[in-house]
């Protein structure tokens, strides 16, 4: 698989770890940066290179990173057709993937340490979407209950 992966300065050592990790499990991995932590940098320019990756195709999942996870999921959720699930336990991954169909895993450098956040990458990347019931759930998060957009983008 194909996977396209950014933080801000606050994880660019995690981002570096998840890299590394992603590559060693046999994915290719499109680095989106920053290419270091010195320079403070802000999420929204980092989820915008991952979420258009995503949302054309061009990968097949992005993961995202920073201090928390919380700026990087919501920029992340502002792109149609983008599911960003920040995961804190690979159980969290787990059904982030089956049951939300999320293809944004976000992680907060802060948050965790390498060793979880490996775990929750192979979790992420090794469970797959349910459908059925869930699809029904996930097509409601594009379109409203009703068929109406919920959000303008
Ligand atoms: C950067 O200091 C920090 O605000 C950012 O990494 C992130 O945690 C925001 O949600």
């Amino acid at each position: 698989m194909k996977i396209a992966v950014a933080s801000d300065h606050a994880a660019y050592q995690l981002k570096d770890f998840v890299v590394n990790y992603i590559r060693e499990k046999g994915h290719s991995v499109v680095d989106f940066g920053p290419e270091s932590g010195e320079r403070s940098v802000d999420y929204p320019d980092y989820a915008d290179k991952v979420c258009k990756s995503v949302t054309t195709g061009d990968s097949d999942f992005g993961v995202l990173l920073c201090g928390t996870g919380i700026g990087m999921s919501i920029a992340a959720n502002k792109y149609r057709g983008v599911r960003a699930a920040l995961c804190l336990f690979p159980e969290m991954a787990e059904l982030a993937r089956r049951h939300n169909h999320a293809n944004v895993l976000v992680l907060g450098g802060r948050l965790i340490g390498s060793e979880l956040a490996g775990w929750i990458v192979e979790a992420f990347l090794a469970s797959t979407e349910e459908g059925g019931r869930h699809q029904v759930r996930v097509d409601k998060l594009e379109t409203g209950p009703s068929g109406d957009r919920v959000n303008g983008n």
